[in-house]
């Protein structure tokens, strides 16, 4: 079963008026890494949510390639969840991410059409010591990305505004990777995508060198 779930028909079923989506967004401060990220939390079923939180480096200077801080919150049922940073499947880079055991795996992914992305060398990412988990009801992980908000697709390069609102998009499914603990692993099509406009410019952190260094594994 895939589903699109489009704000309008899950604000009707859930009584919300339209324009209130910004409800969903919010400034979270991490005690557990000290990153302000924010957060944008998006439902992949009914009633179910996946939260995304970044943290960006304040000042960026305007045009730079920056990195950013991803922490990503799941329920148990997720099987994978996946995070475009240019706002849909195909040509940007794709951070997958499942559980396996104990541990969460990441997946650097791109896709150049609508089948399983291929291993992405465009992108690395750098684990944290803190802010990674799996436990009976959530899978959380916390990691550094070079190479996230800069990407090059569709013929140009794309460098996201690290002082405005982004377009992302999420993919989710409930089953699970064939090789959970392989990030190569391949996994099935999603059950539900949806879009949503990430607020970078409250994501800042002038200590973003520093956070980054204390909390690297
Ligand atoms: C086995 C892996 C995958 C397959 C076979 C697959 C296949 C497809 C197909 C056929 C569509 C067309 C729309 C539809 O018919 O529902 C689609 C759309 C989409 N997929 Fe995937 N997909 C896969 C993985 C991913 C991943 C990892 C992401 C990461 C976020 C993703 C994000 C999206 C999004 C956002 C759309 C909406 C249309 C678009 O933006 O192009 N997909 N996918």
């Amino acid at each position: 079963m895939r589903w699109y779930l489009g704000f309008t028909y899950v604000a009707a079923l859930m009584g919300i008026a339209p324009g209130s989506q910004a409800a969903d967004a919010a400034v979270y401060q991490d005690a557990e890494t000290g990153f302000t990220f924010s957060q944008y939390s998006v439902q992949y079923a009914l009633g179910k949510n996946l939260i995304f939180r970044i943290a960006v480096p304040s000042p960026v200077p305007a045009g730079s390639a920056y990195d950013t801080v991803l922490q990503v919150v799941a329920p148990a049922d997720v099987g994978w969840a996946g995070l475009a940073w240019g706002g849909k499947m195909t040509n940007n880079p794709l951070t997958v991410a499942w559980a396996s055991g104990n541990t969460p795996v990441i997946s650097s992914r791109y896709a150049t059409g609508h089948v399983m992305p291929s291993p992405y060398t465009g992108a690395s990412y750098g684990r944290f010591k803190t802010g990674n988990r799996v436990n009976g009801t959530h899978w959380q992980y916390t990691v550094k990305c070079s190479g996230c908000t800069t990407f090059t697709g569709d013929g140009r390069t794309t460098t996201l505004n690290p002082k405005g609102g982004n377009r992302l998009a999420f993919a989710y499914s409930s089953s699970r990777p064939s090789s959970p603990s392989s990030n190569t692993s391949s996994f099935n099509v999603h059950d539900s995508f949806n879009y949503w406009t990430h607020d970078f410019a409250t994501a800042g952190n002038t200590a973003f060198a520093s956070l980054v260094a204390r909390n690297l594994a």
